[in-house]
Parts: structure tokens; sequence; C-alpha cells
């Protein structure tokens, strides 16, 4: 391997020959899924809720909520519904914790620090936020506290994510790269969700480069036993205000985080010395990101109609929380035509309603969608452009022997293309590593990025195309919930077999991540309970 391209191509996984991986499951050192620093200060986030909880749907209408003040109690309700628990799951005494935002096999290997002025019961600095207490731990407490400030326009902080790639490699291997990179999609998303819901918007700061973000989190010091690399960064900010950070707000925060001492020693998450998976090292290296300008808002901007609203009447954060992978479908139900578009549309890029403000630029990540169980529609295989001035670039790279035929009754500003018709099961089980999710739901899709693209302004933009397709699949997540249905990612899949059934011509696009959607079967052997049971009455 010598490039991140390399990466790609060993990492991808073909029937009867899978990535490098440990090939085992070492239960003797099981990576432990919460970090935290000993001796650093402990502030509680309050469990009480007294702030306004809206329809999940609410979000879809722009300037629909009330944009709240920057307190500790919006602030834990941010964290809460984005990157805490939303439950307890109990089986034969064996009891594991799960969160709003999912994660390949359930290992989470992202930790979440806000980076805000004072807020009251907060002091100003660097906090990392340990949702099994649902706690912030004070990193860092600036020595110049005006200066500080001054960095921050009203209301605005900062959330940056990091990664423990151990956490992954552990199970995963080689491929562990691309799933903390689609994590850190799906969290993104989570948190642009939860901040909506706040009125807050949230935008990712491409500006920021990887060595900025280590000396801004301290994460060179103290060295921790299973090393954090520096995920994305993300401003968030009152809605509409205007006053988002500029970029020397950004480096004066990293030089004033470098001069003071950061708190606590992590704790150690294996029994025994996690072993660094070479690999993935080394593709960590390929993508290094320097700084970079922001990404300017995207020329193609979609002229879209509002999302109609799903039938839920779930608050957001009752939705939130219910949101679950599905571990087994029905193999029966139909999906209306109905939910099937609202599903498909909020796939869009509107910039107006989370999570499509943190992405500005073009989109490049563009569905595959597989249809088993939609009623009237033909099942198939169809593709939706989620910009339209990628379909040459699509027709060109797929088979040639594609309809590219508009299916009757398709919302006119939806892009939503007929390649193949035909009963695709068998070959979605195959592809998704012969999963059954996918093909006993209503139907599946795999993720074509856009890789000649995405790739041309560095290495980088591998990670990016990954964060797309997190992103996109934390929006089906919540919009299969919205239908009262239920969605899966799925990581394990067969890339150039899937590329072969596309007729796929040359390296440009690529499938980065699937997802599955259908009518789920519960689980009734497993208890449920509250995420935040264990702290006591906290308020
Ligand atoms: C990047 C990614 C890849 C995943 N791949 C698979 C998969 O191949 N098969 C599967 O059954 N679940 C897959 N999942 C779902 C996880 O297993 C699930 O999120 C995790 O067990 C936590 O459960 P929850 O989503 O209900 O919180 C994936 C999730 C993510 C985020």
């Amino acid at each position: 391997m010598d490039n991140i391209e390399s990466y790609h191509e060993a990492s991808k996984h073909a029937p009867g020959r899978y990535a490098p991986g440990p090939g085992y499951l070492n239960w003797e050192n099981q990576p432990e899924p919460f970090r935290w620093f000993h001796g650093a200060k402990v502030h509680d986030l309050p469990l009480r809720q007294s702030l306004p909880d809206p329809l999940f749907e609410a979000m879809g209408q722009v300037g629909g909520i009330a944009s709240q003040p920057l307190t500790l109690e919006a602030l834990s309700r941010l964290l809460m519904y984005s990157l805490g628990l939303a439950a307890w799951k109990e089986y034969e005494g064996v009891r594991w914790s799960l969160r709003c935002h999912p994660s390949s096999g359930n290992l989470h290997p992202i930790e979440g620090y806000v980076i805000a002025p004072a807020v009251p019961g907060l002091p100003p600095g660097v906090h990392h936020y340990l949702s099994r207490d649902h706690v912030l731990e004070t990193r860092w407490i600036p020595t110049a506290p005006d200066l500080w400030h001054r960095c921050f326009p009203a209301g605005t902080f900062l959330l940056a994510l990091s990664l423990i790639h151990w956490r992954e490699t552990w199970k995963y291997g080689l491929r562990s790269f691309r799933y903390c990179q689609l994590n850190l999609g799906h969290a993104s998303a989570a948190l642009s969700y939860a901040a909506s819901f706040l009125g807050w918007r949230v935008t990712l700061r491409t500006d920021m480069g990887d060595d900025a973000m280590i000396r801004l989190l301290g994460l060179q010091r103290p060295l921790a036993p299973e090393p954090e690399h520096p995920g994305l960064l993300l401003a968030i900010s009152p809605a509409g205000d205007g006053a988002d950070m500029t970029h020397e707000n950004l480096a004066s925060l990293v030089a004033l985080a470098e001069s003071g001492e950061f708190q606590g020693h992590p704790n150690s998450l294996g029994h025994l010395p996690a072993q660094p998976w070479p690999g993935v090292e080394e593709a960590a290296r390929y993508c290094h990101k320097g700084p970079t300008p922001s990404v300017t808002m995207s020329r193609d901007q979609p002229v879209v109609p509002p999302l109609v609203p799903a039938p839920t009447r779930q608050t957001a954060t009752e939705l939130i929380r219910a949101r679950r992978s599905a571990q087994r479908y029905d193999g029966k139900s139909v999906l209306s035509l109905d939910s099937f578009f609202r599903m498909l549309d909020r796939l869009l890029p509107r910039r107006d309603i989370p999570p499509w403000s943190l992405l500005p630029g073009e989109p490049l990540v563009h569905p595959v969608v597989l249809v088993h169980r939609v009623r009237e529609m033909q099942p198939g295989v169809y593709l939706l452009a989620r910009s339209t001035s990628a379909v040459p670039g699509l027709r060109e790279t797929l088979d040639p022997s594609f309809l590219w035929r508009v299916p009757a009754h398709t919302p006119s500003h939806l892009p939503l293309f007929l390649l193949r018709p035909g009963d695709c099961r068998a070959e979605a089980f195959h592809i998704s590593c012969q999963q059954d999710i996918a093909a006993d739901g209503a139907f599946s899709l795999g993720m074509l990025a856009n890789f000649s693209t995405g790739l041309a302004e560095g290495a980088w933009g591998y990670r990016a195309l990954h964060w797309e397709a997190g992103i996109l699949g934390q929006v089906l997540y919540l919009a299969a919930e919205a239908e009262g249905i239920r969605g899966t990612g799925i990581g394990c899949f067969f890339d150039d077999l899937f590329h072969q059934w596309m007729g796929l011509r040359n390296h440009g696009f690529q499938t980065v991540y699937h997802f599955t959607v259908g009518v789920a079967m519960a689980d009734r052997r497993l208890t449920t309970l509250h995420p935040y049971g264990h702290i006591g009455n906290r308020q």
C-alpha cells in the first residue's frame, strides 16, 4: 500500500476473500466503549427536560424552531440526543449500552469534545463528553479567558469528534478505517439533528487541519494507551444570526490551547496493550489533512419543494432515542409509494434543514436503490442522482445498457431513474456479504461515491466521502423511524461484485456504504432499560 487508493483496494471484501482482519474476536481484550480522564474535573449535565421538545417533523420547516440560548441544559440536550446513550439492553445477565447514533459492531470509536466559552455551570475551555455518565470532563481551561472568549461569536461554540481506531480494528482489521469515517458521518448528522431541535445550525469546519485539531484537543498529551486520531470539527451556532467563526478565531483558539496544561489521564481501554493495525495507521497517514479553505456553497443548488412530513407524531427526542438497527426483516411487508418517495426525498441536499448544512459542497454520493417490495414500483435497480449535474458522469460510468427511465408517479423534482427492472433480492443478499437483511426489507441500496472529484484536492477527500455516506445513512435511519419502519447500515459488502453488477467502467465511482430499510422483527428475548436509569435522581 502506498496511497489511499491502494488502501481502498486492499480493504475490499470479495466472495471467499475478506479484507485482512483478526479472524476471531478476542473477548479477553474487548475494547472498553467509554473513555474517561482520571483526575479531570467532572461537570454533571442536567437530566431535567424543561426545554421545548418539538415534533420530529418540525425540523423540515425552515425557521419553525425558536433558537435556544447556550445554557448547560441546552448543551445537555444536544449531547444526550446525539452522542448520548439511547438504552441499555440485557440478555442472560449480560448488559450493553446503545447510543443515539449507530456504530459498526456497536463498538463506538468516536469521542466528543466541547470547545466553548463560559456557560453558566461550566468553565470556558475544552471538555470531553463521557456519554455513560452524561458528564463533561474538563481537559483544559484558558489562562486568558478574555482572549478565549473573544474567539466565539455570540452563542457559537465548537464540537470536535476524534477516533480511537483500535475499538474497530479489534473486530474489523484493515477495513476499520472506512468504518471509522462512516461513523463520523453518522455522529455529525446526529449532532446536526439534535442541534436543529434547539434552533441551532451545525457547519463542518473543513478549514482546520489535523495537526491543529490535535493541538486544540490535546490529543498528544498525555499520550493515551490507545491513541486518538483527529476526526472532524463542527461549529454550532444559533440559526440564522450569521455569526460564524472566522478562520482567524479558530487559529487563535489553537494557539491559546497550546499555551496551557491539559488535565487528566486517559483510561486504558483494554486489559492488554492495544496493537495498532498497521494498514489502518497508514491509511490515516495518507489521508492526513492539512489546513484547507472552507468549502463554498455548491452552485448546483437544487430547486426543491419543502419536505412532505411523514405521518409520525413523535417528538424529536422520542424518535431519536427510539432509533435502532433492525437485525431481521419480515420478508413480506410492502412499503407504500408515498413513504418510499418521502424517504428518498430527504436525501436531497436542502441546505437549510438538517443535516445538510454540514455539506455545503456539491453532493458526491449517489444511492443505487434496489427495490424489493414497494407498492406500484417495479422491483429493480434504480439510481437517485443527488444532483442533476452528476447524471452525465454516472451515465458515462455505469453499464451502457441501463434504461435511465423516470418511473411513473416520481415527484418531478426527484432525480430517480430506473436502470434495470427485475427481482434483485438474490443479488442484494449476495453483495451484502450474504446478509439476509439486504433482501428481506422493502429496499436496500449501495452508495456510489465520486472518487474522481472527491479525491481531486487531496487524499483527505477519501475521509469526506465516507462522512457524506454516513450522513446519508443517518438520514435514512431517522426517515425510516418517521415512517414507522426501520433501517440498518451495511458496512460488509463485496465491493467489486457490486461494481461489476453495475457495469462500472472505471474507478471514478466506488461504492462506500450500503443500507437496508423495511419492517423489522423485534428480538423479544432482550430486556430494554432506561439509558440513564443507572445515574439515580440527578436533576
Ligand atoms: C458503518 C456501519 C456499518 C454497519 N454494518 C452493519 C452490517 O454490515 N450488518 C449489520 O447487521 N449491521 C451493521 N451496522 C449496524 C450496527 O451493527 C448497529 O448500529 C449497532 O449494533 C448499534 O445498534 P443500533 O444501531 O441499534 O444503535 C452498521 C452500522 C454502521 C454505522
